[in-house]
C-alpha cells in the first residue's frame, strides 16, 4: 500500500485539510501534514521491518509491542474469523504511544530540572529523603514510593505546576449536565482543560 493512500493518513487530510485553504492556517497546516506524513512515513517503515524479520511459523515469544501485535494479526487471520486488528490500528495505537508518552515525559522532566535548579532548598530535602530511606547501595524502585514522601509529593507538584498539557483530549457527556449554568446535552464533545484547575489559587 502507498503510504499517502493509508487509511489512517486520508483520514487525517480529509480532517484537517480546510485548514490549508484558510490563509492565516495554510503555513501552519503545511507545516503540521510534512510532520505528519514523515511520522507516519516513521512508523510504516518500522511496522514493515519489523514484520518482515519475523518468523511467523516460530511461537517464540514477541519481543516487543509491535511484533506481538503483528503475531496477533497472523493468529487472527489464520483462524479465519472477523478481527479488528490491522496493521492500520497498530500504526495507529504505536503513535499515540509515542507521541502521548515521549514528548510529556521528556518535557515533565525538563520541568523537574528547571524547579530543582530553581528551588536548591527542594532539591536538598530530596537528597536527604534518599540518603535516609534508599541509602547509596541500591537503585530506587516504584517500591519503594510509599516511603518516598517528600518525593512523591514533589513529583506531582512538578506534574501541577508545570502542566505541560495545557488541553486535554476530546471527550463526550454521556448525559445531559448543567455546568456553570451552561446546559450541555447528552452527547456533546468537551475538551476539558485540567490546567484551568492546576492554576486555581483557590485549589491550590
Ligand atoms: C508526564 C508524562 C505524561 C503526561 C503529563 C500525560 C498527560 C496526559 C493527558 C493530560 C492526557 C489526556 C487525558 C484526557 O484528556 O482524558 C493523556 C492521555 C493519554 N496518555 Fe498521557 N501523559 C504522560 C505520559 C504518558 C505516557 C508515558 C504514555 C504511554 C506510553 C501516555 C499515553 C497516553 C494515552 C494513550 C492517552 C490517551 C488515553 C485515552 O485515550 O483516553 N501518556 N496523557
Amino acid at each position: 500500500m502507498v503510504l499517502f493512500d493509508h487509511p489512517i493518513v486520508k483520514m487525517m487530510k480529509s480532517r484537517f485539510h480546510f485548514f490549508g485553504k484558510l490563509p492565516y492556517f495554510k503555513n501552519f497546516y503545511n507545516e503540521m501534514k510534512h510532520n505528519s506524513d514523515e511520522l507516519y512515513k516513521f512508523y510504516y517503515k518500522h511496522v514493515q521491518e519489523q514484520k518482515a524479520k519475523i518468523d511467523f511459523s516460530s511461537s517464540a515469544d514477541p519481543t516487543d509491542f509491535c511484533e506481538s501485535y503483528l503475531r496477533e494479526i497472523e493468529k487472527m487471520n489464520q483462524q479465519g474469523e472477523g478481527h479488528d486488528f490491522t496493521e492500520e490500528q497498530l500504526i495507529g495505537v504505536v503513535s499515540g504511544l509515542w507521541m502521548a508518552g515521549q514528548e510529556t515525559t521528556t518535557t515533565t522532566l525538563t520541568f523537574a530540572v528547571l524547579y530543582m535548579m530553581l528551588y536548591p532548598e527542594v532539591q536538598k530535602k530530596i537528597q536527604e529523603e534518599i540518603d535516609r530511606v534508599i541509602g547509596s547501595n541500591r537503585f530506587i524502585t516504584m517500591e519503594d514510593k510509599p516511603s518516598l514522601h517528600y518525593i512523591s509529593a514533589t513529583c506531582q507538584e512538578i506534574q501541577r505546576a508545570g502542566s505541560i498539557a495545557t488541553q486535554n483530549l476530546f471527550h463526550r457527556t454521556t448525559k445531559d449536565v448543567i455546568i456553570k449554568g451552561y446546559h450541555l446535552p447528552k452527547d456533546t464533545c468537551i475538551v476539558p482543560q485540567i490546567s484551568v484547575v492546576m492554576n486555581d489559587e483557590k485549589v491550590y
